[in-house]
């Protein structure tokens, strides 16, 4: 399973880097109006730093708009991945920039016939938002197993990009059901690596190996 961080944020994202676990980066309109600057360098720079699919959203809400600025997005950088919200404008702008060979991930898809017709569109990514569905009491991880299952059985080539990701149970989940990717913020990046039984077990090394020195002095 592939993890993208979920951030505008140049120095969160440079700073989960070199642990070699990202594989890319997924931003939207407020995680970019949050990192303030100016949108095209800090995602020129998140480019040059992950140096792996970097999706970037378009603002404009009808069809030529998004075809427009989904092609100056893409001029920014070859990793630059447009990303359009779901609904009719989107889904016919996913058809002619994927017909025009762009990457395309579509955004804010809470239903899987949604992710159907995404993926019909020649989306090379789907963003399910498990979270928000979880926050109105609708299990987000239920539509995650529709959504494979119905990739699956039609071997679209759509890749599965759970977003809305709130903590480590929805990235276990997400690859039992075999989610292609996980969007997370840099907490729950962080948060997978935390285990009370290794900081304890690795402070028990090494104290019985001072231990152990002191004794032979
Ligand atoms: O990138 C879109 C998505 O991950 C947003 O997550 O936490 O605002 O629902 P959240």
């Amino acid at each position: 399973m592939k993890l993208f961080v979920d951030s505008g944020n140049l120095e969160d994202i440079a700073g989960l880097v070199p642990l070699g676990i990202v594989d890319g980066v997924t931003t939207n309109p407020s995680l970019l109006a949050k990192a303030g600057g100016d949108p095209r360098a800090i995602l020129k720079a998140i480019c040059d730093t992950v140096k792996g699919p970097v999706s970037a959203e378009v603002v404009a809400t009808d069809v030529h708009g998004m075809i427009r600025e989904g092609r100056e997005l893409a001029g920014i950088d070859e990793h630059i991945v447009v990303k359009v919200p779901f609904g009719k404008p989107g889904v016919q702008a996913c058809g002619t920039l994927a017909g025009e060979g762009l990457r395309v991930n579509v955004t804010l898809v809470f239903s899987a016939t949604q992710a159907l017709l995404a993926a019909k569109a020649g989306a090379t990514f789907v963003s399910p938002f498990v979270g928000r569905l979880d926050d109105i009491a609708t299990p987000g991880m239920e539509l995650i197993s529709q959504i494979v299952d119905i990739y699956e059985n039609y071997e679209f080539g759509t890749e599965v990009l759970v977003a809305s990701v709130r903590g480590p149970v929805h990235i276990v989940e997400a690859g039992r059901l075999g989610a292609d990717v996980c969007t997370c913020p840099p907490a729950v990046i962080e948060a997978l690596f935390k285990h009370p039984l290794t900081d304890i077990g690795l402070a028990k090394f090494l104290s019985d190996w001072e231990e152990a020195q002191a004794a032979k002095v």
